[in-house]
């Protein structure tokens, strides 16, 4: 149980860290270029931005060089085994992907609520907590797809599932606090 959950944490950091430091470093020019689609609705709207996007890279894939040193110095955790991003330079690539793909996920939904006319910060209760998990999911799917099925087994992608919610709910109540988020979802 333990190992699992630890498993899929340590997979996750590095997508679990872009949105949040999105919320702090965001800001700026928005990625849809302030347009609007026919329907009369923001592309994607002002809650996705240049800033954020690079940002939210950047401090996912430094976190995954952290892990990947520790890793180099140290294969447990709590004296659990701990998972690997693989040998560079595909290690690389894994990070970037579980990075940006949690980006991605977030954005692409971000498209789909404004299409439903929903106004930036709306709440889409699951969405908002999961979608992230699948867009980091997906890229890594395709950029490092025998990485992926190895090491996300069954129990360790149902654990994600489970835990993320929880995660995503309490770091945004923290992110509400501090005001770098203007909802507590
Ligand atoms: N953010 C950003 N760029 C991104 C993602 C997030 O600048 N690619 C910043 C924005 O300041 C955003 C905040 O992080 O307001 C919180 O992100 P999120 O909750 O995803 O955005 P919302 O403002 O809720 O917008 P949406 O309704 O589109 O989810
Ligand atoms: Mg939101």
């Amino acid at each position: 149980m333990i190992e699992i959950l630890l498993t899929a944490l340590w997979l996750m950091l590095p997508a679990y860290i872009p949105n949040s430091t999105a919320a702090v470093f965001g800001g700026g020019r928005p990625l849809d270029g302030g347009k609007t689609l026919k329907d009369g609705r923001r592309i994607l709207g002002d809650g996705k931005t240049f800033r954020g996007l690079i940002a939210g890279t950047v401090c996912g894939m430094l976190l995954g060089l952290l892990q990947m040193y520790y890793m180099s110095r140290q294969t447990t955790i709590f004296g659990i085994e701990l998972p690997s991003f693989g040998a560079m330079p595909g290690a690389l690539l894994v990070i970037f992907a579980l990075a940006f793909g949690a980006l991605l996920g977030d954005l692409s939904m971000s498209f789909f609520k404004r299409r439903l006319g929903l106004k930036r910060g709306a709440p889409l209760p699951g969405v908002d907590q999961l979608d992230f998990v699948l867009g980091a999911w997906v890229l890594t799917y395709i950029v490092a797809p025998s990485w992926f099925t190895a090491n996300f087994t069954f129990y360790v992608a149902l654990a994600v599932i489970l835990v993320t919610p929880l995660l995503h709910v309490s770091t945004n109540i923290v992110g509400y606090f501090i005001g770098v988020k203007k909802e507590p979802w």
